[in-house]
């Protein structure tokens, strides 16, 4: 177990390098299934989450050949199994990815309910409901395996109730093969479920509308492999962002799509952080004043990401006036507000709502991240807070950010990490 120590107070400077989107690479590792072929995948980043992705398709058959740290060459020719381990599935909410590219490929899968961040109740109801839509009949076995089967599978149309990455994700997985014209209405429109069409797409699918809310798919008979770069990451683009405003400094954040962070950027302007976005694939963010107060409504894409929330909660804490988030997805993503109160900040909860006092100054204490933007938060609020903090639970992070205490560090902050001789806590649940 490792602990995170920050000397807070400084301001951060220079430029930081964005790595591949973990949304995008949990989801087109097990895309990798839908061909018997081999795909070549680069810039994934190099993160807990996609290694114990790649490890799975690895444990069901596949050739994973690694070429260099954001490079990995899958070849899924080999016959493969169907069955996700448990031990595999309980680490990472994704692996729920392989009951749609199974599904597809071999017509049946079995998967352990997947684990997450604990955000409240994370039903997978839309799933089945797609997948049932495909004609594959979906059950529950013994230590909670969820089996999908079906004799053949036929595209249909689906009516999301409720907008869900994982449910978009999966059905697209599903369908891409299946005989027919399937449509999804209600779909995400996240960047991720953009790049994970456009690899399918790539790879010979008939994928149209993905970043609409309809998403059609013509089913083909087969897909072929390809070579392909997955996208810069939205929320580790987004952590720096807020980062660079809530510490102060002049930080050029590179290797982005400025597109996919408009609406963290609409906030940062609203809090009187100068924000230049006018260039191709880097955001330019300088903060020398007090923030101001802004309110913020986390919704899917292209709303205020909830993946952003805990983060843009720290700076607000130290800006001037009141601020009110309102969360729009989750049921419950407020836990870490215990934390930043351990550092000074004042804020209430009410349900999906946090009120937030900002107060002039955060200061050093001992601290622990609960999951993965959670922790991303607490390394922003060490940055801000006076004196020394030290975060706990930093294997959450490490799950989602390639290199943060490297990155920060070569910003400027006085950060360093320590192995702690305790073996309690260790990472049981991510998501
Ligand atoms: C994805 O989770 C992300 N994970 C999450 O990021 C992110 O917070 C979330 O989307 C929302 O943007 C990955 O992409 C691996 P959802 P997912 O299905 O797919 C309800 C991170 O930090 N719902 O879009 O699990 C659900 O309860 C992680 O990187 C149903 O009711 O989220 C929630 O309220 C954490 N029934 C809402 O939809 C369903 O069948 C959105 O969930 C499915 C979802």
């Amino acid at each position: 177990m490792e602990k995170v120590i920050i000397n807070g107070g400084k301001t951060l400077s220079g430029t930081v390098d964005i790595g591949g989107a973990k949304n995008a690479a949990v989801a087109i590792i097990p895309a990798t299934l839908l061909t018997r072929g081999v795909c070549r995948l680069e810039n994934l980043p190099d993160i807990k989450d996609v290694n114990i992705m790649l490890g799975t398709l690895k444990q069901l058959g596949a050739k994973v050949k690694y070429i260099n740290p954001h490079t990995y060459e899958i070849d899924t020719t080999p016959e493969v199994d169907t069955e996700v381990p448990d031990e595999l599935a309980k680490h990472l909410r994704a692996s729920y990815y392989f009951l749609g590219a199974l599904l597809g490929r071999e017509k049946c899968a079995s998967v352990a309910m997947p684990g997450g961040c604990d955000f409240g109740v994370r039903p997978i109801d839309q799933h089945i409901k797609g997948f049932e839509l495909l004609g594959a009949k979906v059950g529950f076995r013994e230590n909670a395996m969820v089996e999908v089967k079906a004799e053949s599978l036929l595209g249909n149309q689906i009516y999301l109730d409720v907008v869900s990455v994982g449910a978009t994700v999966n059905l697209i997985l599903a369908a891409v093969l299946a005989p027919g014209l399937t449509t999804i209405e209600q779909a995400a429109k996240e960047p991720h479920i953009v790049d994970l069409a456009n690899f399918l797409n790539l790879m010979g699918a008939k994928i149209t509308g993905a970043g609409t809310d309809v998403i059609k798919i013509h089913g083909v008979k087969q897909l072929k492999g390809c070579t392909y770069s997955i996208i810069p990451d939205q929320i580790e683009a987004g952590t720096y962002m807020v980062a660079a405003a809530a510490a102060g400094g002049e930080v050029i954040i590179r290797n982005v799509i400025p597109k996919h962070l408009e609406s963290i950027t609409a906030k940062l302007l609203e809090c009187g952080i100068e924000v230049d976005d006018d260039f191709d694939d880097e955001i330019h963010i300088k903060s020398d004043v007090r923030p101001k107060r802004c309110n913020v409504k986390t919704l899917p894409h292209p709303g205020f990401p909830t993946d952003m929330q805990p983060q843009i909660a720290v700076l607000l804490s130290v800006a001037d006036g009141t601020s009110i988030i309102s969360e729009g997805v989750w049921d419950n993503r407020f836990r870490y507000v215990e934390q930043l109160a351990r550092l000074g900040a004042s804020i209430n909860v009410e349900g999906k709502l946090a009120v937030i006092e900002g107060v002039e100054h955060l200061k050093g204490a001992p601290i622990k991240a609960d999951d993965l933007r959670a922790g991303a938060a607490m390394f922003i609020a060490g940055l801000v807070a006076t004196g020394t903090t030290e975060i706990r639970g930093v294997e959450h992070v490490d799950r989602g950010y390639e290199k943060i205490v490297e990155k920060l560090a070569a910003l400027g902050a006085d950060i360093k990490r320590e192995i702690v001789p305790d073996p309690a806590g260790s990472l049981n649940e991510v998501g």
